[in-house]
């Protein structure tokens, strides 16, 4: 068949590298691609946002299946566009992308499905979300209702932090994404991520993971997209893996399917674990980046399979052939990197590295000019490896690192060394 991924990060490359080992794939198109993922697919520029001038190329390019990676697209409706137009695609429909888009849309599921997670108040008024933190006191949680870039939450730790985003998200810093507020009591606990597909009835969780969202080893510095990842989570296990089905997913999607807007794509559920329950920290409508990665390295070609009978509506009738591995990802950053980077860096060593079902070196911002690759990016690189161990893939991601020439990115030294 002939597959469309949408998005041209690591994530991506890591799709396309499962999807590309899958014998059902003909022909690989990603759009718009990346340096990395172009060495294994064919990468097409075009919007990735507009519907229609998607439903155009899909129909020219005779394209049997999409799977769409980041969340910009689904939030814009791209899904719907696509399978109104008869294109077997993988990801929610705008109305259910809520479930990342709209922070106040997640808890008011939350409430109907009687998830666990964190007490609320929504405010569209400065001054009374001002007079609620005064009266709850910090450490508090204030949210953006909008997508924001993973910006939009600021864990204060004192009341003046939470008065301060009050007025940056009221005072349009996140645009549209901070018209409106979510004040959430702060949790604590161990944050694990679960992986669950959804066809709009079934689920099948496909994994659990970790991240490191600090720039700095030690957790330390400034938040991040994520700086690597660790798949399976230890805190995950079946027991607390098995409530947070039970308790926060399948209560959300029977909520979704009853108010008409069934969900159907990957769901990623933000977990906090405290004394051996989960609660619902945030739902995202996509694979997660860095995640991703290490869910694909495990999986391998049966994602594709397993993203097909999500489309299809056929997840009862497949399972997960699980492997009892280890993945971890590393990412290279660019100096710089949350804060301004330099780009157009050069980047050496990469040929040389392995390439199998054990190692691979996944790109997010880069491009090839000339025959060299240069970073473009603020992540550039995830660095991904399986073992028998996570011991055993960490030393093989930063065996990998050793072999790349880039003076000018950096990396933290320390991914999984809580699971460790
Ligand atoms: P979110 O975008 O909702 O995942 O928030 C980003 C990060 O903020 C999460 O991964 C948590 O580390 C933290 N966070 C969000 N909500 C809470 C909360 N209610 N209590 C503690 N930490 C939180
Ligand atoms: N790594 C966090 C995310 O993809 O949202």
């Amino acid at each position: 068949m002939n597959i469309l991924i949408l998005g041209g990060g690591g994530r991506e490359h890591s799709l396309a590298w499962a999807v590309k080992q899958n014998p059902k794939c003909d022909r690989l198109i990603v759009a718009p691609g990346n340096a990395g993922i172009a060495q294994l697919a064919e990468c097409a520029q075009i919007d990735i946002e507009n519907g229609a001038a998607l439903v155009d190329f899909a129909s020219q390019n005779a394209i049997d299946f999409v799977i769409i990676g980041p969340e910009a697209p689904l939030a814009a409706g791209v899904a719907d566009a696509l399978r109104d137009a008869g294109f077997l695609t993988f990801g929610p429909s705008q109305a259910a992308a809520r479930l990342e888009a709209s922070k106040a849309f997640t808890k008011e599921i939350c409430d109907v499905a009687q998830a666990p997670t964190a007490a609320y108040a929504r405010f569209d008024d400065p001054q009374a979300a001002k007079d609620y933190i005064r009266a709850q006191g910090a450490p508090i949680v204030v949210k953006a209702d909008g997508l924001a870039a993973g910006k939009g939450v600021i864990v204060a730790m004192d009341l003046d932090e939470a008065l301060d985003a009050i007025d940056d998200m009221f005072g349009g810093s996140f645009g549209s994404a901070g018209a409106e507020v979510v004040i959430e009591e702060f949790m604590t606990g161990e944050e694990a991520s679960y992986f669950i597909l959804c066809d709009g009835e079934n689920v099948l969780p496909i994994g659990t993971a970790q991240d490191h969202k600090r720039v700095g080893d030690g957790d330390t510095g400034p938040n991040t997209g994520g700086m690597g990842a660790y798949s399976p989570a230890p805190v995950l296990s079946d027991d607390i893996a098995r409530k947070a089905l039970d308790e926060i997913v399948i209560p959300t999607m029977q909520a979704m399917a009853d108010r008409g807007t069934p969900y159907q794509g990957v769901l990623y559920a933000g977990l906090m674990i405290e004394n051996g329950q989960p609660r619902l920290v945030e739902y995202n409508v996509r694979f997660g980046d860095p995640e991703c990665q290490v869910l694909m390295m495990r999986l391998g070609a049966q994602a594709l399979d397993l993203m097909l009978a999500t489309a299809q509506g056929r997840l009862d009738q497949v399972s997960v052939n699980w492997a009892n591995d280890h993945a971890m990802t590393v990412v290279m950053a660019a100096q710089g990197y949350p804060g301004s980077y330099i780009k157009g860096t050069e980047i050496n060593g990469l040929d040389a590295l392995p390439q199998d079902s054990h190692n691979m070196c996944f790109h997010a911002g880069t491009q090839q000019v000339d025959g060299q690759i240069i970073a473009t990016g603020g992540r550039v690189l995830n660095v991904t490896a399986r073992g028998d161990t996570l011991a055993d893939a960490q030393k093989r991601a930063y065996a990998m690192i050793d072999q790349i020439d880039w003076p000018d990115g950096f990396y933290r030294r320390d991914i999984g060394w809580r699971a460790l």
